[in-house]
Formats: structure tokens, sequence, C-alpha cells
């Protein structure tokens, strides 16, 4: 479990002194536009270097000290709490968790019957007023008295429901967030945008929270931890707010409609004793890293009302309850260097290399940096300190350089003149850099790509051969292998007439293999191979496909606007390669033709699929395959469960109806197991489609 931090030590009244100023305008940013210049762990060492000269030195003591105030944090907004929104004191292990429920009895003179334990959701504390059951205002928490008017954002949260299931008049407390779905769009929409991405969940809900008129809209999510009566709230609810325990106001909270953590992998629950709430920390400290929200440690309340009024406030936290810490998702680490790569498409991206660090259970030494100009903006040398973060399923990434650890040493980060896979020309008009080859910069991977097993599954085709034949000038992307001539292969060293033939039959095999796997062979940007069933199974046909514009290709699940752009200018740009295609006899259809489904007003949504033994399931394949599902790649199996009528998905999620799990089917059957969805061995999946098995 995690130790508490080592203390900055400050040897006298001016590092003290600077030591609070970094620390206010560290908590200032944090909680003003949720980007922090220190991580968690450097504000938690500094604070408590702080706390210990304080404690040596009362004397000094500065009125703007963290130590003393409630939040910390700036002034923001005019808008007072009815209560005000405190903070929480920390413990970093079991032996001071022990120690602080010693303490909190000592003080009540009593045990402490039941505890709450729940996740300390890593958001931005808000405070939701509902009168008569509308939403109608929404209060950041500011500096804890007084919060800001985030009102403009109602309709935007999800959990926080325009109405709720009565029409009472409550204030609902919580933290907003983004989950790592919410997050990856969110980034998706402003790279679209403007170029630049969120460095981390919590800031992109920050920014999100209190952005007024960008023209384009994010989503966030609320998880409530508390309801309190407001001028209004009818007697026998406020009485039941002041008198229920924690628990059960908690319960109340969702089923008034409003979302809490019981809507999480990692529910509140009630403990006995230090040991049952240990066993919990520790469960919840497991699970973090399969969690798809951001818990930056565990909250353990004194669950009932009596406890908690006798136990009381502290003037910075309530004394009944404490946050368990976990090690911190962002630190600071070293760049060592830049990394400049060339995808499939000609994208040329840069990824940092960073002195090794330990984040949310794995070493990360690599980060990324998503283009050029966004390291401009951020100012990044080679040799800076940087703040990294890594949580959950998010992929890592540098933050921003802490400016005030340079030492001078640190050198520019040179930006590539030519392409560094090919050394041809750039074009840098746009934030993104690209090889001026595009997708020909990248022929052998490209080709490779879509001769592989998942593609057109071209047997005997490896990258030496490709090599070849390019050397020989006879291919120059793989629409013109479907017109090599025999003398052609045969010319080509090492090969033989048998192994001419056989490769020849193959090329040929694969000219029949359906549009989802020639949509796939094309290496759309923005699709992959589940995107690209799905996009065949719409449509039916190339043609149908290429006619579609915009507004068609969002019918397809998942394509928003911004991947329909993105979908329609590649298939302009693919234009001349798909032409080739057709005109070489390759398939351009999916078998069972179109399943678009016409939505009508009386049978709501629907979506495209077969109908089969799977027919509307969501089905999540993880770990090695085994028994008659073997021989086949993810992609396959994948293939089948759309084949039979289900849904095929990479994360599990509460709506996931079955997980497939093979040996080492690691976290993924941890959160179906913690969601009870269901789980089956390949065997017995294999059982179950069994009449759609390839012989
Ligand atoms: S209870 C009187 N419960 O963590 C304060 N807070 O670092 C009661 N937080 O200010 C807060 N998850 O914004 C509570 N399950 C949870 C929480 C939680 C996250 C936030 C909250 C609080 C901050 C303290």
């Amino acid at each position: 479990m995690s130790e508490a931090p080592p203390i900055t030590q400050l040897a006298d009244q001016a590092a003290y002194a600077a030591a609070v100023q970094l620390a206010v305008d560290a908590a200032a940013a944090y909680y003003g536009d949720g980007e922090s210049t220190l991580d968690d762990d450097a504000y938690d060492r500094l604070v408590r270097g702080i706390e210990a000269y304080e404690a040596e030195h009362p004397e000094d003591v500065l009125p703007d000290s963290p130590t003393g105030k409630v939040a910390g944090g700036a002034v923001v907004g005019d808008v007072p709490h009815t209560v005000p929104m405190l903070s929480l004191d920390n413990v970093f292990g079991a032996e001071q968790l022990a120690d602080w429920v010693a303490g909190l009895e000592r003080r009540l003179g009593r045990g402490v019957e039941s505890w709450s334990v729940e996740p300390k959701l890593d958001g931005l504390a808000v405070s939701a007023r509902y009168r008569r059951g509308r939403l109608v205002q929404l209060v950041t928490r500011g500096d804890g008295t007084a919060g800001e008017d985030v009102s403009h954002a109602i309709g935007t949260v999800l959990g926080l429901p325009g109405r709720l299931a009565e029409p009472v008049t409550v204030e609902m407390r919580g933290e907003v967030m983004m989950t790592a779905a919410q997050f990856e769009e969110a980034c998706a929409k402003r790279q679209g945008h403007d170029g630049t991405t969120f460095a981390n969940p919590r800031s992109a809900a920050a920014g999100t929270l209190r952005a007024k008129d960008r023209p384009y809209v994010c989503e966030l999510t609320f998880f409530g931890y508390g309801a309190l009566p407001l001028d209004g709230t009818p007697d026998e609810l406020a009485g039941r707010l002041r008198e229920l325990p924690h628990s059960q106001i908690m319960e109340l909270v969702a089923k008034l409609g409003v979302r809490t953590a019981a809507a999480t992998p990692v529910p509140g629950i009630v403990a006995t004793g230090v040991e049952a709430i240990q066993a919990r920390v520790g469960e919840i400290a497991a699970a973090r890293a399969t969690l798809d929200i951001g818990i930056d440690g565990i909250v353990i309340k004194a669950d009932s009302a009596a406890d908690q009024a006798e136990a009381g406030f502290s003037s910075r936290a309530p004394r009944w309850a404490i946050a368990y810490k976990l090690p911190p998702v962002e630190k600071i680490t070293t760049l060592l260097s830049v990394e400049w790569g060339v995808g499939r498409t000609g994208i040329i991206a840069p990824r940092a290399v960073l002195e090794p660090v330990e984040l949310d259970g794995s070493t990360v030494t690599y980060a990324t940096l998503h283009n050029p100009a966004d390291i401009t903006r951020r100012g990044l040398m080679l040799g800076d300190k940087v703040s990294v973060y890594k949580a959950g399923d998010v992929i890592p990434r540098v933050e921003a350089p802490v400016v005030h650890l340079r030492t001078g040493d640190e050198k520019p980060i040179v930006y590539p003149d030519k392409c560094p896979a090919c050394g041809g020309e750039i074009d840098t008009s746009q934030e993104r850099w690209r090889c001026v080859q595009g997708r020909a910069c990248q022929a052998l991977p490209s080709i490779s790509y879509a001769v592989g097993r998942d593609q057109l599954d071209i047997e005997g085709l490896g990258d030496n051969r490709i090599v070849q034949m390019l050397a020989a000038g006879f291919i120059t992307d793989f629409a013109d292998l479907f017109t090599l001539t025999r003398e052609q292969v045969l010319s080509l060293e090492r090969m033989g007439e048998v192994s001419t033939d056989n490769l020849l039959a193959a090329i040929e095999q694969a000219k029949g293999r359906p549009l989802s796997r020639v949509f796939a062979a094309l290496g759309v940007r923005g699709t992959g191979r589940s995107m690209s069933r799905r996009i065949a199974r719409h449509f039916g046909t190339m043609e149908e496909i290429r006619a579609a514009g915009s507004d068609g290709v969002q019918e397809v699940e998942g394509v928003g606007p911004e991947k329909a752009t993105l979908l329609v200018a590649e298939l302009a740009e693919l234009s001349d390669l798909i032409d080739k295609l057709v005109a070489a006899g390759v398939n351009m259809t999916e078998p069972g033709g179109a399943q678009r489904v016409v939505v009508t007003q009386e049978e709501g949504e629907e979506s495209d699929r077969a109908v089969g033994p799977l027919d509307g399931m969501s089905v999540v394949v993880t770990g090695a395959m085994s028994g008659p599902l073997e021989q086949l790649s993810r992609n396959e199996v994948n293939e089948l469960v759309e084949r039979a009528g289900g849904k095929s998905s990479s994360g599990v999620s509460a709506r996931t109806s079955l997980l497939v799990a093979g040996e080492k089917a690691g976290s993924k059957r941890t959160k179906a197991e913690q969601l009870g969805v269901r789980i089956v061995t390949p065997e017995e999946f294999a059982e179950m489609v069994h009449d759609l098995l390839p012989d």
C-alpha cells in the first residue's frame, strides 16, 4: 500500500515563504483551471514540509499557508455555499489509518460501529441544486465558501438528471469527472478544433465545466457523495438527511436518479472495524487500474449521523472522515529524448522517451506528444522535468514542463526536416505533419498490413517478397498485386514455379474476400477492423460507402461528425486505389448485403446486426483462445461474434452481456466478475456458436 511521501525540508523562513507561495500557486491552478503545476505527490510533500516548519516556528506562520485554509484554492466565483465545501485530511497507509480510527474513537469515547468506505473520485467538487425536482444551478467549490456558477453545463453532465424521480428541493454534492471514453472523445474534438489535446481527464473536466463558448461540446459524468437540505426542502426529507446514516443517504440519492459510486465496479460499502476497512481499501486499490474513472484514494466515513455530529469539523475538514491516499498517477520525470515515428498513412508523430517512472502499476518509458505544434505550445525542452500522467486505460501523456526545476542545461527539441522513414519532404501545412509521399512513404508497412491475416490474408506473401516486388517496380500499392503476371513473379529471386503458382493462387483467392476485409485492407485512418466490419455491414457495397457522404456514414454506430469528416476525406484520398481494386476484379460486396436498419418512430433505436445465437448481445473476447477457437485470430473471433448477431466490444462495462475469457484473461476478467457479467471459456463459447464455426 502507499506510504507517506517524504516531506520537503524547509531550512529557513525564506524557504518556508517560498514553499507557501509555490503551494498557493499550485492550489490556485488546481482548483482554478485544473492544470496543476505540481503533481499530487510533490504537493503533499510540500504541504507536509510546511506543516513541519510551522510546528517548529509558530511565530512565522503566514496567513495564506495551505495548512490553515479550507481548500487552499483561489477564490473563484460569487455564489455562496449553503454549507462550506470542505476538504479531507489524508492518511497514507494502514498504520496511519488505524491511528486515525483510534483517535476518532478516543474523541467520541466509544467505538464507531460502522464505517462507509467509498472510492475517492478524482474530479471537481460541485454542488447541484434541485428545486422541486428540477436541476436549477451548478456551482463549483471555489474557495470552499463561495464558488462559480457553472449552470451552463447543465444538460452535458451524465448522472445529474434534469429532473429527479421526485419533485423535491435538495442539494447534491459530488464530483464531476470524465470517464476514459469521454476523455478520449474530448481530446479528439479538441484535436480536430485546434490541434491540441487535454493533459488528463481531471483537467479536461475542469476546463470543460467552466468553458462557456467552445464551438464543440464535451460530455461529463457526475458521481454524488452527499446530499444536503436547502431552503424549501420538505421537513420530512430534511430530517432524513440529518438523521440517516451516510450509506442510506447515498441509497436515497441513487433512488432520486443521481449517479453514485454504486454505479461503478467499486461501490461504497459499510464495514465494521479497521480490518474490514483495510480489506475494502485493498480491493478498491486493486481495481483502480481497471476502472474507466480516475480515483486518487478511498474515503472512509463514520456512517452514523450521531457519530458525525459528535465528531464535528476542524477548520478545513470533517473529523469523521479521512482520505486514504493511493500512489499518484501523475509524476514528475525527465524527458530524455523525442523519437519521430512515421505511421502507415505517412503521419509523422513525436513520442517522448522518459526516465522510466512507476505509475498506476506499470513502468512508463514512452508517452504521447501529439504533434510538433503541441510541443511548441507546451514549451518542452530535452532534459526538462515533465509531469507525466497515466491511469487505467488512458495512454501515458506528457503534461507540461516544470519550469522552476530547470537547470539551464535543457536543450531545444529538434524537429525533423525530412521524413524519418523515407528521407522525403514533409508537409507541415497541418498541425499533424505528414510525409508528402503519404501512404507511398510507408508502402511496405501499408502493403504488409493489407495482405495480413485479418485483412486480405494472402498466404506466402511475407515482407521480403513485398520488398523484392517494390524494388523491381512491379507494385507500388497492394492493388498492383492483383495484376502481377506469372513472368514477373517468376523473375523474383528464389521464386520457383511451384511457389509462384501458389502465391498467384493465394492472390486470386484474396480477390473474393468480403468487403469488410477489403475495406480494412485500405487502412483508412480512424477505422480499425471492427469499425470496417460495421461500415461494410451497414452499406453492403463499396459503391454505397463511397456515395454515403458525411451524414450517411454517421448512421454507422460509433461514427460521430468528426470521424465522419475524416472518413470522407480518406475515401477521397484513396479513390484511385479503390478504382484500381475494382478494375482488378476485387470483390466489393459484403455477404448478406446491407443490413442498414431503418429506424421508425415505433421501433425506437435499432442497430445494424444479423440475427443469430448471440442476437443483441455485447461480447468481449480476452485472453488466449483454446479448443476449436485456438487457430483463430482475435479478429476472426470477433467476426464470429458479429456473424452470430452479437456486437464485439473491447472493454468490459455494465452493458457487456458476455465475456469469453481464455487463459491469462487478466483485468477484464476481474472487472467482469465485479460487474457480475457472465463469463464463459473459449470452449463453451465455441459450443454457443457451433453452427457458424469455420470448417
Ligand atoms: S466527502 C466535508 N466523499 O475529495 C467533505 N469527498 O480531497 C466531504 N471527494 O472535497 C467530502 N470522492 O471533493 C467525499 N467519496 C467521496 C469523495 C470526496 C472525492 C473529493 C471531495 C473532497 C475532496 C477532498
